[in-house]
């Protein structure tokens, strides 16, 4: 049986940071940031919005009255979480109006619980393949201000709907994984912006990858000769390019220059949205899959998913035959063109409005916030979330 990725989606907010301005702002070259980083926009997140509401935002513009009665299950994957009991999955349920006969959970390991997420999902739909698993991997990466860490900020959600016969990618049954303890990037409870120790994150990211790559190679006996595109996580667009560049070396000059010209159509949207943890490699996925002129049905994706701590997958994926009618570009790129551009001091201003964590009431100005699902405030140490259309 094929199960896979049947639909996917992504939502972000309505403002971005030029990279150029903010590497003039932190006395920088802006191409350290355009090419170094290799980013160009980085969206920045409103109070009105968190990792339920952004997750809300993009899992609606997938939903339909078909698809709604037979999810049976929602797994919510961020390591932004709003609480520490009640999952996101639950907020969810209401805010979409799924059925109420749902299981509706939160899954956290980093940048690679999405990933987590759609191999349980897999698994699940092959015992009970007249369901569906809606997955939203939902994230705001912060760092802080003027902190090395901020120009690979940003923040978003991909909603997928996993299910058999997939319209969009077969996973294949090949993934090889890795674990390790190591301390690269984390974020104590009390802290809201994530510790990192950076240029070891990155080293350990293609170590990661390569471990992993090679395990696939030997288990599954295919060589980079077999892959169509390879789809990384993204925390930043020149991680990944650090990480093809790694294993380029290993092939034929033709299977260099494919994967190659096809990795700068998976990083066209996450230049422009910058990090949002577990849901950057799916976003990768969307940007290729959205952005290709030349992958068609039968390709073979690669996919490398990290997060740190560490745990990474390297699995593939095959193109479906109705993957570009199912896709939603043209909402995709709706949203990008209506996002406004803000100056570095009103997005310091935005950065530095944090909710308050003492208990007291706040009441939220969602006139600014075009978003369906919105964070209208907290009450009672209650979350106040509103759909506005
Ligand atoms: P930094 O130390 O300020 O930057 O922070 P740098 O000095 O390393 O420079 C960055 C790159 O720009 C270098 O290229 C420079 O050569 C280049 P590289 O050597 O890396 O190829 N550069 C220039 N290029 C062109 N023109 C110029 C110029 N100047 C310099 N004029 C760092 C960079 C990424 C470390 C920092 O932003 C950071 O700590 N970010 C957060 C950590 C991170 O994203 N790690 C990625 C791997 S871990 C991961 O992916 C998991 C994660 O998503 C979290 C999760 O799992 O939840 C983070």
């Amino acid at each position: 049986m094929k199960i896979g990725i049947d639909q996917i989606s992504f939502h972000t907010t309505q403002y971005f940071v030029d990279m150029a301005e903010l590497a003039q702002a932190r006395h920088e070259d802006p191409n350290k940031y355009l090419i170094g980083i290799g980013q160009k926009k980085m969206a920045v997140i409103p109070p009105t919005q968190d990792s339920v509401t952004l997750a809300a935002n993009a899992a609606a513009k997938i939903l339909t009255p078909e698809n709604r009665q037979q999810i049976d299950t929602i797994i919510f994957a961020s390591e932004s979480g709003i609480d520490q009991s009640k999952s996101g999955a639950v907020y969810l349920q209401s805010l979409l109006d799924l059925p109420r006969q749902v299981r509706a959970f939160e899954v956290k390991q980093a940048c690679y619980s999405a990933t987590a997420a759609l191999q349980l999902a897999r698994g699940y739909i092959a015992l009970h393949p007249d369901k569906k698993v809606l997955i939203t991997a939902s994230d705001i990466a912060r760092y802080g201000i003027g902190n090395a860490g901020e120009p690979t900020q940003g923040g978003g959600a991909v909603a997928m709907i996993i299910s058999k016969d997939p319209r969009i990618l077969a996973i294949e049954e090949d993934s090889t994984v890795l674990t390790e303890n190591i301390m690269d990037f984390w974020r104590p409870n009390y802290a809201t912006e994530a510790k990192v120790d950076g240029h070891y994150s990155g080293h350990m990211y293609v170590d990661f990858f390569n471990e992993v790559f090679d395990a696939y190679r030997a288990q599954s006996g295919m060589t980079l000769t077999n892959f169509d595109a390879l789809a990384f996580h993204l925390p930043y667009t020149k991680m990944g390019l650090k990480a093809l560049r790694s294993i380029l070396p290993q092939t034929d000059e033709l299977t260099q220059q494919r994967l190659s010209a096809n990795f700068e159509d998976s990083r066209q949207y996450n230049q422009i949205v910058g990090n949002l943890y577990t849901g950057s490699l799916y976003l990768s996925l969307l940007s290729l899959l959205e952005n290709t002129k030349t992958l068609t049905a039968g390709d073979r994706i690669g996919l490398f998913s990290y997060g740190s701590g560490a745990v990474s997958e390297f699995y593939s994926g095959i193109l479906q035959a109705d993957f570009k009618q199912a896709l939603i570009p043209t909402q995709h790129q709706k949203m990008f063109a209506a996002r406004q551009q803000v100056t570095i001091p009103t997005y310091e201003k935005i950065f530095n409005q944090q909710l308050p964590v003492d208990g007291s009431t706040v009441e939220l100005d969602l006139s600014q916030d075009p978003a369906q699902y919105v964070l209208a405030g907290i009450t009672a140490d209650q979350r106040q979330y509103r759909k506005q259309y």
